[in-house]
């Protein structure tokens, strides 16, 4: 048994926020949704402060990097300066990314370039008015603003701290023209690629029932660890896959979950036996009874961008 024992990935997912952003973004199930309605159909918990310290102070000892996301929007989270303020008494910066629309108040800029080491701002557009297309608000020139606020000030203490912009893809030339844009302004940039969460969005025609039938097997279970303090009130619980997120946590089947903390380690719950089993089953081809038996986005090994992100040097 010892032999089988995993370390952890390179990328631990950790969720600490539900229900609200400032977004619309057409490619999302959060956006797709009225903003009236948000809270009702996701649930609307936030990672508790003391959870995260302990949560934080358990990743001090390992070799990995936690992206910090949302079904929502991260910075929304009603103490997030305190989060930060713990990842920058922890010394945890090169270990931690943000996902972000990048909407927080200009003023929380030197408290997140001290605290985080990847910011990823989701600005999907180089003008207004595909940003207006795309994420569903004419806020283009703020987060704008921001962004260059931010690598200003990068510059001006020669932090280490990298900004990355994305887009979610589309059409080839607009994708393209995002890509030549922020690279002529500097920035490291790249397109992410469309996924349905597992089948809740349209799969815009990507799912043929041939391909379906030719699944490879999905690494997901192997190289990230998802982790979710928005499901139970001061806890984290172990989910099987981000994907399955995107839904009211009451509608989150027992069999996604894979262990809580801090009731158990997190390396504990990692290489639990829950998690080993439904490991098992995926690797024997069998049923598992959750969506990954008609998924189609499994991660294989030529596929993981973001672990090629990670490999540059802070
Ligand atoms: C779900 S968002 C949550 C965090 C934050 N609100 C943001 O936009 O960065 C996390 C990332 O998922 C991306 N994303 C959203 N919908 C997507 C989709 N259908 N396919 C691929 N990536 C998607 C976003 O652009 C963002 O980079
Ligand atoms: S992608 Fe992020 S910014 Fe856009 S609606 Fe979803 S959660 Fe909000
Ligand atoms: S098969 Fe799909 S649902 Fe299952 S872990 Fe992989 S990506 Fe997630």
């Amino acid at each position: 048994m010892q032999n089988n024992l995993l370390s952890f990935p390179s990328i631990i997912n950790l969720g600490i926020i539900r229900g609200i952003c400032h977004c619309n973004c057409v490619h999302c199930p959060i956006g797709l949704t009225h903003q009236d309605i948000r809270k009702r159909m996701f649930g609307n918990l936030e990672i508790n402060v003391n959870t995260f310290r302990r949560f934080c102070e358990e990743i001090v000892r390992h070799e990995t990097t936690v992206r910090l996301h949302g079904v929502g929007e991260p910075t929304l989270h009603s103490q997030f300066p305190k989060l930060l303020e713990i990842l920058h008494q922890l010394n945890l910066k090169t270990k931690f990314w943000l996902f972000t629309d990048g909407l927080f108040p200009t003023h929380l800029i030197p408290q997140l370039i001290r605290a985080v080491g990847i910011i990823e701002f989701s600005i999907n557009s180089t003008n207004k008015q595909d940003y207006l297309a795309t994420k569903g608000i004419d806020a283009f020139e703020r987060v704008n603003n921001n962004i260059y606020q931010m690598r200003d000030f990068v510059k001006s203490i020669d932090a280490s701290t990298r900004i990355v912009l994305t887009r979610v893809k589309s059409k080839f030339e607009i994708d393209n023209e995002f890509i030549e844009f922020w690279t002529a302004e500097g920035f490291e940039c790249f397109i992410r690629s469309y996924h349905t969460y597992s089948g809740i969005l349209e799969s815009r025609g990507i799912n043929t029932p041939e391909s379906l039938r030719n699944l490879p097997k999905c690494l997901v279970p192997w190289k990230r660890s998802n982790f979710d303090g928005t499901l139970l009130q001061d806890k984290l619980v172990a989910v099987t896959c981000f994907n399955i997120l995107f839904q009211h946590p009451s509608l989150i089947p027992e069999n996604y979950k894979m262990g809580i903390f801090p009731d158990s380690s997190l390396i504990d719950i990692w290489n639990s036996l829950v998690f080993t089993e439904f490991r098992n089953k995926l690797e024997q081809n069998k049923i598992t009874d959750t969506v990954c038996d008609t998924c189609s986005e499994c991660m294989t090994n030529s596929g993981p961008r973001a672990e090629n992100l990670l490999r540059k040097t802070f």
